[in-house]
């Protein structure tokens, strides 16, 4: 894998080029790419959108860009009210457009966006559009895991379909700000699951059906649901997977914890198994088709507060507890729609696929929100991206015509260890715009994603983001800018990304540190469920004043920002965020574990793999028995996308003298950098790092 050593490389080499000039700040940077200044040099790989593009763009040049960039940052009350004012709001929020106190030295850490304005965001999805005639449009393609299996449903069907479920939900006693966990695969019903509950004001909270029963768990322990909705069954290339049944031993689980879901609303998936099969608990389970086709299909709309919540959606930090990312309502509309429609620069003849799950913030910005604000058609699908074959992705773009195709470094890189055969034979001249997200994009891949899938023709939008900022922060807008494969470009209006050196200091032109943000946009999230402190000590007090994002960055001499990963003990496999923490707390619960650390390594497809390394109790031997066992505790906790790459047995960790463990060492020898450990003379037993080198290929 190129990324990282990419990274370090383009550091290395913009830290020999001169200086920028002083007090080089945002503007003037974007002005000396608008100038040319720097184009020139063999150095810059840049990548040009071609002239028809622009000329089509919605920001077709970069002075477009900075007048409009200029203003979301001078006036941001005006810049996001004239596009809030394009969405339906039943009342129109107060005289503040926004308040916000982003500095703990200050008072709490508050954020509020169009307060006073009351609205619903499933109106904005489904009433507007069809009011505004687009009743018969397709919102949704749906392709099932079978090749020539699907179903389409257009925006008046599926907005009856969302107000049979909210009008179900509303009987069985489901109000406003009640939570509602939903754990289902990529079917229609997942999407359809979310608007329904916004809908109705409840609070929804989607767990990836890739979870185990525990982490599922965790999780309604946490927001205590009154019902939960899911499926019998999925199926996920040649896979079956039995969903109810992961959901009957969360359930069990919670209750042994006191929180009782009194509903478990189940799809029937008749295509992955049958109810004859599924296991029931009468009372609580009830078969979705058997209640919500009977309900009518209007359903009022129930208002809400732009600052009232909108879903919460659980994510891995650096410790073994996950977090509950908080949204609310107003801000994260305006914000995803207006994202989608510039980074992705739509238009309604577009046909866009993110190739994300629901069960992530990508499928809720922008498989669900995002797109469905603009009115947009959506594929959603339900299988493995290289099954039958590595060609199924195209085969699905040429099948709907896909014209924005949005996907994650790592299926890119996957998808190119195959025969170029598998993407050539397919037309692909529907694509016009291509994105990636999740992790850096090594150029490699970007030119591999670039010359063969776009065939040279479409721009590739970088989006850097994270659940927490509910949209994109830093993103190309494919007709503006000129391209540099592996970076993400520049930030979305609105947005002021900072660098700060270790003491939080913020610098200036070229340079490389930790990326935080100043001041708020109006997708931000506003609090950790039940942990507002949580929520400023992890983002806010770091470097105070702003918020601290947890990744590290570097901004070359044209102002593009280039990101470098995480800095914090959260590792990015496939895309997904894992705390190494709750990997170690996984591997820890097993009787024969006396301790455990896990760093991230590199990994040529998933980006980072995941290396732990074992400590033993006393007097239990090694065998490939033991090390299996240890990866199944972690899928049976976690789930099968956080199960380990690498046991490593260790006689002992490296620890310093007051017990704390050097991962900077084991990141080492985990990637066999031997010649790179740096000093050990702090170790209580330096003896340690020989007998896990010694161990290294046991
Ligand atoms: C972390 C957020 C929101 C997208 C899905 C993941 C990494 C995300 C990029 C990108 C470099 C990226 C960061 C970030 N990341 N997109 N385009 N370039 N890094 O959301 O699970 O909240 O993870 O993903 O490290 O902090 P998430």
């Amino acid at each position: 894998l190129r990324n990282r050593k990419m990274s370090s490389n383009h550091l290395s080499h913009i830290e020999s080029m001169s200086q920028a000039p002083s007090g080089a700040g945002k503007i003037s940077q974007l002005n000396a790419v608008i100038l040319g200044e720097s184009l020139a040099s063999e150095e810059n790989d840049l990548v040009f959108p071609s002239k028809e593009f622009s000329a089509q763009a919605l920001v077709s040049s970069p002075q477009q860009y900075v007048e409009m960039y200029k203003r979301s940052i001078d006036d941001p009350a005006g810049f996001w009210s004239d596009i809030a004012s394009q969405f339906y709001w039943n009342q129109k929020w107060g005289d503040q457009v926004f308040s916000e106190n982003l500095d703990v030295r200050k008072g709490p850490i508050q954020i509020e966006w169009f307060k006073g304005g009351i609205t619903n965001i499933c109106y904005n999805c489904l009433d507007k559009n069809v009011e505004a005639g687009l009743g018969d449009k397709t919102a949704i393609y749906w392709e099932g895991n079978e090749p020539g299996v699907g179903a389409s449903s257009t925006y008046s069907e599926l907005l009856q379909q969302v107000c049979q479920l909210a009008n179900y939900l509303k009987d069985v006693g489901v109000k406003k700000g009640d939570a509602v966990v939903i754990y289902l695969p990529m079917l229609m019903e997942l999407p359809i699951a979310m608007l329904a509950c916004a809908r109705i004001g409840a609070v929804h909270s989607v767990v990836f059906a890739g979870f185990s029963a525990d982490s599922l768990a965790q999780r309604i322990i946490d927001c205590k649901p009154k019902v939960i909705l899911t499926c019998n069954a999925v199926k996920r290339g040649p896979k079956t997977i039995n969903l109810k049944s992961i959901v009957d031993a969360a359930l069990d689980l919670s209750s042994k914890d006191g929180v009782s879901v009194g509903i478990c609303l189940t799809y029937e998936n008749a295509s992955a198994e049958t109810r004859e099969n599924t296991k029931w608990k009468n009372g609580r389970d009830v078969w979705w088709q058997d209640v919500v086709p009977k309900y009518p299909t209007s359903c009022e709309v129930e208002w809400v507060d732009a600052e009232d919540p909108l879903f919460l959606l659980y994510t891995s930090g650096s410790t073994g507890k996950p977090k509950g990312v908080l949204h609310t309502t107003g801000g994260y509309m305006v914000y995803t729609a207006t994202t989608f429609k510039y980074a992705f620069d739509y238009k309604s003849t577009d046909v866009y696929w993110c190739t994300a799950d629901c069960g992530w913030i990508t499928g809720h910005s922008y498989v669900t929100y995002g797109p469905m604000l603009n009115g947009a058609t959506v594929v959603v699908f339900e299988g493995a991206p290289n099954y039958p074959d590595s060609g199924r992705c195209w085969e699905i773009v040429d099948k709907y015509k896909i014209s924005i195709f949005y996907t994650a470094p790592t299926l890119v890189r996957s998808l190119m260890r195959d025969d170029d055969k598998y993407v050539t034979r397919h037309s692909r001249k529907s694509l016009r715009v291509l994105g990636s997200v999740g992790e850096p994009i090594n150029p490699s891949a970007w030119r591999w994603f670039f010359n063969l899938v776009g065939d040279s023709k479409c721009p590739i939008s970088d989006t850097w983001w994270q659940t927490e900022t509910g949209g994109f922060m830093i993103t190309p807008l494919p007709g503006a800018w000129p391209q540099k494969p592996g970076s993400a470009t520049f930030p979305f209006f609105g947005v002021q990304p900072v660098i700060v050196d270790e003491k939080g200091n913020e610098i200036e032109g070229e340079c490389s540190g930790y990326l935080c943000v100043k001041g708020s946009w109006p997708g931000a999230f506003r609090t950790l469920f039940g942990d507002h402190e949580r929520y400023e000590t992890t983002y806010f007090k770091p470097f105070e004043g702003y918020y601290f994002s947890g990744d590290g960055c570097s901004r070359d001499k044209d102002g593009y920002y280039w990101l470098t990963g995480r800095v914090d003990d959260v590792i990015n496999v496939s895309g997904h965020r894992i705390g190494t923490a709750e990997v170690e707390s996984a591997l820890a619960s097993h009787p024969q574990c006396a301790e455990a650390a896990v760093v991230g390594v590199e990994h040529e497809v998933k980006g980072q793999g995941i290396y732990a390394f074992v400590t033993l109790v006393e007097g239990v031997p090694y065998s490939e028995e033991l090390r299996k066992s240890l990866v199944f505790m972690v899928r049976n906790q976690i789930g099968a996308f956080a199960a380990p790459d690498r046991i490593h047995w260790a006689p002992g960790l490296p620890k310093t003298r007051s017990g704390k463990i050097m991962r900077r060492i084991l990141r080492k020898i985990a990637s066999r950098q031997l010649e790179e450990l740096g000093d050990i003379s702090t170790l209580a037993d330096p003896s340690v790092v020989d007998q896990l080198i010694a161990l290294a290929d046991v």
